[in-house]
């Protein structure tokens, strides 16, 4: 099968994943028989393009760069929006990274639901559709015959969904919990160091770690949505928004966190999901952890992640959980896999 891509949102992570077909394609199809193109770019900022017989990477990415556009593409179609994007293109795979919204799933949902809804298979990075609605969106990919794949939505490309939902395949998993947002953990990190809170922040918007609005990753909404996906994916649960006791970190102060050094500990914002008497717990909060707790060693953007498990007790891992190259590197790991069970079937 060609797999042909339209990519939905052309933000820091749709361009990071074509910076990495772009440089790797050709070792994808040598060693994995993965034969691509990129077919749609539709973005509401940068413009949208399309070229049935697929876009030059390099130019695309080359002209975003220079010119924050995409439309001034010397080829194809331009002007699609997202919706005719998915549904009036010879795209079979759909790419969603738009921006999450954790409040009402859009306009992920929609483009979700659109392109299931014609055969297409979908790979996103969006948190908001998987948190909120992930179980009708499944039920939607299985009647279609497509595959539904997301995730990037949990600690970027660090495995963490597949980890837990296939490798971890065969023990119970009794909590899952983590330092699950970059921003917040390199802000608390960078406070520890003697920065301040508003520098930090603006580092992390700079580097392209924070969410479009900065409450979502310092109240905690961030966190919360992949505390919701941990439980709703791998836990089976069907945890809502309202269910998840949440915290950010805006009420911790410097010296909340100096005094915390002074005693051997160390804040940290833990999202957490775990079984209690036959019910899911679900929060978000910061902890102040002694600084030889695992978790405590985890510092900057990076994320880590227990599982819990009675097999096998306690399984870490620790790795980045935002970034361009990283969460883009998300959607090739899905991409790889959809190929993978479509190669076996
Ligand atoms: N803003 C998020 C973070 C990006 O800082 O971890 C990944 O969800």
């Amino acid at each position: 099968m060609k797999y042909k891509i339209a990519i939905i949102g052309f933000g820091t992570v749709g361009q990071g994943f074509a910076e990495i077909l772009d440089e790797k394609g050709n070792w994808f199809k040598e060693k994995y028989g993965l034969d691509f193109n990129v077919v749609a770019i539709s973005d509401p900022i940068k413009g949208s393009v399309y070229a049935e017989q697929g876009l030059d990477l390099t130019k695309i990415l080359s002209l975003t760069k220079e010119t924050g556009k995409i439309d001034s593409y010397s080829e194809g179609i331009k002007g699609l929006d997202s919706i005719h994007t998915i549904t009036d293109t010879n795209a079979n795979v759909i790419i969603e990274s738009s921006p999450t919204n954790i409040e009402t799933g859009d306009p992920g949902i929609t483009h979700i639901k659109t392109a299931l809804n014609n055969k297409k298979h979908v790979i996103t990075t969006n948190k908001g559709p998987v948190a909120l609605a992930y179980r009708e969106l499944a039920k939607l990919a299985d009647e279609n015959g497509v595959f539904f794949k997301f995730e990037g939505t949990v600690i970027s490309g660090t495995p963490a969904l597949n980890l837990g939902l296939e490798t971890l395949a065969g023990t119970k998993i009794q909590e899952i919990k983590g330092i699950l947002n970059g921003t917040t953990n390199y802000i608390l990190t960078e406070m520890e160091r003697g920065k301040t809170y508003d520098e930090v922040l603006k580092e992390a918007q700079r580097l392209g770690y924070a969410e479009a609005k900065p409450d979502a990753d310092v109240e905690g909404w961030d966190a919360l949505a992949k505390v919701l996906i941990l439980g709703n994916v791998i836990m089976e649960s069907n945890l809502k928004v309202k269910d998840v006791d949440r915290t950010g970190i805006t009420g911790i102060t410097l010296q909340d966190i100096q005094q915390a050094k002074s005693e051997n500990k160390r804040y940290k914002l833990i999202g957490k999901v775990r079984k209690e008497n036959g019910e899911i717990k679900a929060s978000v909060s910061p902890e102040k952890l002694d600084i030889e707790d695992s978790l405590a060693q985890v510092n900057g953007v990076l994320n880590a992640l227990t599982f819990v498990t009675d097999e096998l007790q306690e399984v870490t891992i620790v790795g980045p959980g935002a970034g361009r190259r990283e969460t883009g590197f998300s959607l090739l790991t899905d991409l790889l896999n959809i190929h993978r069970l479509i190669e076996k079937s």
